[in-house]
């Protein structure tokens, strides 16, 4: 059983009560894998997180990447969170000591310690959904609130149009189709880059 909370591409967040009762459940019949890449978002990772289960001896699987707040994709780190039976049995599909070079893995237990740096990135990334919550709703558009570093929202053309008119415009950005709804997701960047979005959307909108 996999579950991304928060959730990619929504944004949106499980009650942590409830998945843990989810987790306590049916973790007693199938492996709960539960993919925390957005967790560092939350106003409180900590009482978020299902870490907890895997404490109590639960058959979860926490899993973390540094890609998100920490500001290293493409470093190609992250990590898992689960009972020693599960990560012996895992290992056997990694690369062993050579899947993560000493620069990487140097690279990412300092930004781990870096408290500033992540307290300053999440500072930044919250004023940049600010900012981008207020253009959507001068526009007049809807969107799912985020609890992540993206922003999905209805879209009122069709799709690959609003893609390829953007892109023209020189900003990059993803649509997807649900129930006959055509979605956009934006991800966060620097505020300049929220500026350049906002100036492409407003001329298309
Ligand atoms: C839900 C989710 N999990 C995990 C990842 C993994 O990131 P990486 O492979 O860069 O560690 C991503 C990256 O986009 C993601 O969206």
């Amino acid at each position: 059983m996999y579950i991304c909370n928060p959730n990619n591409p929504t944004g949106t967040v499980v009650d942590s009560g409830k998945l843990r009762a989810f987790c306590e459940r049916v973790s007693k019949k199938v492996p709960v894998f539960i993919d925390e890449a957005y967790i560092d978002y939350l106003p409180d990772p900590k009482a978020a997180s299902m870490m907890d289960c895997v404490n109590k001896g639960q058959n979860v699987i926490i899993a973390r990447t540094f890609s998100k707040l920490y500001g290293f994709a493409g470093l190609r780190v992250g990590y898992i969170i689960a009972q020693p039976e599960v990560v012996k049995e895992l290992s056997k599909y990694a690369a062993g000591g050579m899947s993560i070079s000493a620069p990487s893995v140097q690279a990412a237990l300092a930004a781990y310690q870096d408290k500033a740096f992540l307290q300053d990135a999440l500072k930044k990334t919250m004023a940049s959904k600010n900012f981008l919550y207020d253009v959507l709703k001068k526009e007049g558009y809807e969107y799912i609130p985020s609890s992540s570093n993206f922003v999905m929202f209805p879209l009122k053309m069709e799709g690959e149009k609003f893609v390829a008119e953007l892109m023209k415009r020189g900003v990059g950005v993803r649509n997807w189709k649900f129930n006959n709804q055509e979605w956009c997701r934006i991800s966060i960047g620097r505020m300049e880059e929220m500026q350049a979005f906002a100036d492409a959307f407003r001329q298309i909108s």
